[in-house]
């Protein structure tokens, strides 16, 4: 049995509810979650509201080090962790090490905050008069975290909450609980003390929610679906709340005549297929100059027929399982829908069941051609192996399609000539925008998010990321012993 973990303890959910963690790529199942309702939800925030008064008053640099103690942590379980991981939500090894090593690079990174955590002075405009500014912690915050990135999602919320003083209520993905638990467990191992990260599991309705409304929760940091994510920001507003979303995309890479086509195949199969598809930050809109077309899609068809499909603990695997039969549904779905509508399906197309894959969720990597924009599977997140060929003439062509779009997260071009890759930098409208590299890859001390439907402004990681964390405050001292009236005197 999974339970939430509060305090530094155990609590069963009191719902009576139970929830599955299944590893997807053999269908076995890994346990049982006790499902969170509104009490334990409850438990948590307080033993987080307690936790505060005391973990706001470590000095910022201890705390530092702390974090820099769960980042060696890491460090040594990463191999542990990268195994749970890949069993639990089936991301091939390779890509588990980088999760592990993103969080591990988070925490050193935020580690360093705590000697910096800067504000800044200023002249006031009255003699004997001093100003200042600090970052102040927010209080309780609240982790809502997608199954995708069941490390570094939560490390990009996790340490610059916790370096600016706050403490944590946490719901992990419903299909991600053992590792969550691993993760918080490293955390108090590595001196963190009980009750500043407290974990409840469960789903969006019966634990999400009941901790978006808790009124000691000031701030809500949510990543995942857009649906899940309007819902939040609508209760969010709704009872007056900070909330940070991280949402879909609908990510382009554009591929210019000049492109190096070498680069450029091996790119696109990274980022359009690894994770299978379900990246927020996955290429699937191909954008290809037609003098390239021909040669660009045979290289991509080959090289996605190539992906070894298998249980991602096997070193060898490319390409491990879709996380659960539901995702497998609704990507499958979407290939009926774009079938349908008329683009052309080159390869993939279909679950695949040879020998042992029939056990687990996987689907072949799937390419599309004569794809139009403005077709559903140009239009919306499949969030799976699915990338969809879009012809082009020109860079302006390719760059008015890359920001015709609901989202806004990452976008990417192939050309050698710096004047156009310059001009894509540009104009491409996206929070992110990759010269020469697929859409994927994002480091931890650069700004992370997305423009229109992907976000609401905020973005994560880099120093930006303490702005979700933290209230601005403002400090007067006036030293002239008498009333020196601002805009008066
Ligand atoms: C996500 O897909 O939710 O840039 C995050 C990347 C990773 C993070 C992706 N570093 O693809």
């Amino acid at each position: 049995m999974l339970e939430s973990y509060i305090g530094g303890r155990w609590v069963a959910g009191t719902t009576g509810e139970f929830y599955p963690d299944v590893n997807p790529a053999t269908g076995e199942l890994l346990g049982q979650i006790s499902v969170a309702g509104p009490a334990e939800v409850d438990l948590a925030v307080r033993t987080a509201y307690e936790a505060f008064q005391r973990w706001r008053a470590v000095p910022a640099p201890r705390r530092g080090e702390i974090l820099f103690r769960i980042a060696q942590l890491l460090e040594r379980r990463k191999e542990e962790l990268a195994r749970l991981m890949a069993e639990e939500m089936g991301k091939v090894l390779l890509e588990a090490r980088g999760d592990v090593q993103e969080a591990i690079d988070e925490f050193y990174y935020m580690a360093g905050e705590g000697r910096r955590l800067f504000g800044f002075t200023t002249p006031s405009e009255m003699p004997n008069k001093l100003a200042f500014t600090v970052r102040d912690p927010v209080g309780v915050v609240g982790l809502i975290t997608p199954w995708n990135f069941p490390i570094a999602v939560p490390s990009w919320k996790l340490a610059p909450a916790l370096i600016a003083g706050n403490t944590v209520v946490w719901k992990p993905a419903e299909d991600t609980p053992k590792v969550s638990l691993a993760f918080v467990q490293l955390m108090e191992e590595a001196g963190l003390p009980p009750g500043v990260v407290n974990v409840v599991l469960g789903p969006g309705p019966q634990t999400g929610m009941p901790l978006v409304q808790h009124p000691l929760v000031r701030v809500i940091s949510f990543t995942g679906s857009t649906a899940t994510g309007r819902l939040i920001a609508a209760e969010a507003a709704r009872l007056g709340k900070r909330v940070t979303l991280e949402m879909g995309g609908k990510n382009a890479i554009t591929v210019l005549d000049d492109a190096n086509l070498d680069l450029a195949t091996e790119a696109i199969l990274w980022s359009a297929f690894g994770t299978s598809g379900q990246r927020c930050t996955a290429a699937s809109r191909l954008l290809v100059h037609r003098a390239v077309l021909d040669e660009l899609t045979e290289r991509l068809v080959e090289g996605a027929r190539r992906l070894k499909l298998g249980n991602p603990l096997h070193e060898d695997t490319r390409v491990g399982p879709i996380v659960n039969e539901k995702q497998l549904k609704r990507i499958h779905g979407y290939v009926e829908i774009g079938k349908a509508e008329g683009a052309q399906l080159l390869c993939g197309g279909e679950v695949a069941r040879d020998g042992e894959l029939a056990k687990g969720f996987f689907y072949k990597p799937t390419l599309f051609a004569q794809a139009a924009p403005a077709m559903r599977i140009a239009r919306e997140e499949i969030f799976g192996p699915v990338a969809i060929i879009i012809p082009v003439d020109s860079l302006e062509e390719a760059v008015a399609i890359n920001n015709d779009s609901d989202y806004g997260l990452s976008s990417s071009i192939f050309t050698q000539d710096i004047n156009k890759a310059m001009k894509a930098a540009r104009d491409m409208t996206s929070g992110l925008v990759y010269i020469n590299h697929g859409t994927t890859g994002a480091e931890v001390h650069l700004p992370f998010g997305g423009t229109r439907g992907t976000g609401n402004g905020a973005r994560e990681a880099s120093v930006q990321a303490l702005d979700s964390f933290t209230e601005w405050k403002t400090v007067y001292i006036d030293y002239s012993g008498r009333l020196q009236r601002a805009q008066i005197d």
